[in-house]
């Protein structure tokens, strides 16, 4: 890794200011002051900025009871982001720090982030099949028929494959848990239309065997637990 780029992602320091740091001879590699801030870092070095030991924090995992009025984006000009829920430190210091499946910005529930680009493959990639479970709100009382069509396929519209089968739990005659394993555009309204119904409100419970942390009120996050992380894939 370059070396401004190791610093940047080990201490609070942009990218910018890592580099003017370098550039006064505020940071040494393995006893020695390095000024160049391209230069490639060799395997097991020490950096010390200022004379204090930096070390790469690993990847960082993440749930947040994402709440309504939250747009599902790093950044977003008019609204506020999942990002500006989490602290500086989380922000700053895992500047990769990204979405792993989006939700819409009236949908609530849980929404993971990550910097590891893989998990968070295998948490979208439509080939992996990731299971996400919805409890879903509807206009009015779900008919067979419906429930029926969701469980076997459904045409979107200006989509030219049926979605994967669903599986549907009623649990009131308004009130559906839905689960799918395809991320779609706004994938479950738009079953719901198609099936005839409307959705009026939409929760993320869980996905894959990550479940959301019931103690989390809306807007909270806590770290996933090792086999949280390890249950992906
Ligand atoms: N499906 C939707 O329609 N919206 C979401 O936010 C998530 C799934």
């Amino acid at each position: 890794m370059r070396l401004d780029q190791f610093i940047a992602t080990s201490s609070p320091l942009s990218r910018k200011e890592a580099r003017r740091a370098i550039h006064a001879s505020k940071v040494e590699v393995n006893g020695e002051v390095w000024k160049d801030t391209g230069k490639h870092l060799p395997a097991g070095a020490q950096v010390l900025l200022e004379g204090g030991q930096l070390t790469l924090q690993g990847e960082r995992y993440i749930m947040l009871n994402k709440p309504a009025g939250i747009v599902s984006a790093t950044q977003d000009s008019e609204h506020p982001t999942a990002l500006d829920l989490l602290p500086a430190e989380l922000t700053e210091v895992a500047r990769n720090l990204h979405i792993a499946g989006r939700l819409d910005a009236d949908t609530t529930g849980l929404l993971l982030l990550t910097t590891d680009g893989k998990w968070s493959h295998r948490v979208t990639s439509p080939r992996v099949e990731c299971p996400k479970t919805y409890r879903v709100n509807l206009s009015t009382p779900i008919l067979d028929s419906t429930i029926n069509t969701l469980e076997t396929g459904v045409m979107l519209h200006q989509d030219p494959k049926p979605t994967k089968p669903a599986q549907v739990k009623v649990l009131e005659p308004q009130l559906i848990e839905l689960i799918i394993s395809e991320g779609r555009y706004h994938q479950v309204k738009r079953m719901l239309a198609a099936a005839g119904n409307h959705v009026e409100a939409l929760h993320r419970q869980r996905i894959g065997d990550i479940i959301l942390d019931s103690a989390l009120e809306p807007g909270d996050y806590r770290e996933l637990t090792e086999k949280e992380i390890a249950s992906i894939g």
